[in-house]
């Protein structure tokens, strides 16, 4: 991280949700978008769909890019964090130390791990990539043909496969204390 996303402490929070392809990231991080605009809070999503159109545009899924999408959601994130927004960052980001890395330059940083077993997301497979993965179509594949190594210690893990969105939203809520 460059000195820039290393000043100031803000007073926004970043709320940082990890984990697998179709464990519930985006799902969780829009949910908690609308209640959070609805009371009036300063929020911004960084979703990872949104952010590899645009700022990590032509990146692929190498570690060098993911860690490279990583950092970038991470500058961002501190710029926003620093002017009080709230901000909800929803990406795979696979690499612990990378993603403490970026989360130890964020004082406000919350680590969420959005955990759901491979065989449930394999099974929702809500954008169709797991049956695809398996069958080598797509290489290096989160959870099938590439790592994803999950948080020892997040500050929140939520089991999306036992527990609803709207609980979800309520266990975030009382992390960010509003
Ligand atoms: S990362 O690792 O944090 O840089 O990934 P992220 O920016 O969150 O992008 C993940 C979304 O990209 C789609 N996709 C893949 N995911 C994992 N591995 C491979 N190889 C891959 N190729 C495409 C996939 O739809 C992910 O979306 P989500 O929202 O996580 O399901």
């Amino acid at each position: 991280m460059t000195a820039v996303a290393k000043q100031a402490v803000g007073t926004g929070r970043v709320v940082w949700l990890t984990g697998l392809s179709g464990a519930g990231k985006s799902t969780l991080a829009s949910a908690l978008h609308a209640e959070l605009l609805a009371r009036g809070v300063a929020v911004e999503l960084l979703d990872g769909d949104a952010v590899r159109e645009n700022l990590s545009k032509g990146l692929g899924f190498s570690k060098a890019d993911r860690d490279t999408n990583v950092r970038r959601i991470g500058f961002v994130a501190g710029l926003l964090a620093r002017h009080g927004v709230t901000v909800l960052v929803s990406a795979i980001s696979p690499y612990a130390d990378t993603r403490r890395e970026v989360l130890d330059s964020l004082p406000n940083a919350l680590e969420v791990f959005v955990d759901a077993p491979l065989d449930v997301v394999t099974a929702r497979d809500v954008k169709g990539l797991y049956l695809k993965a398996i069958a080598g179509e797509i290489p290096h594949f989160t959870g099938v043909s590439d790592p994803y190594e999950a948080p020892e210690t997040p500050d929140l893990h939520l089991r999306t496969d036992r527990i609803s969105v709207e609980d979800g939203v309520r266990q975030l809520l009382e992390a960010l204390k509003v």
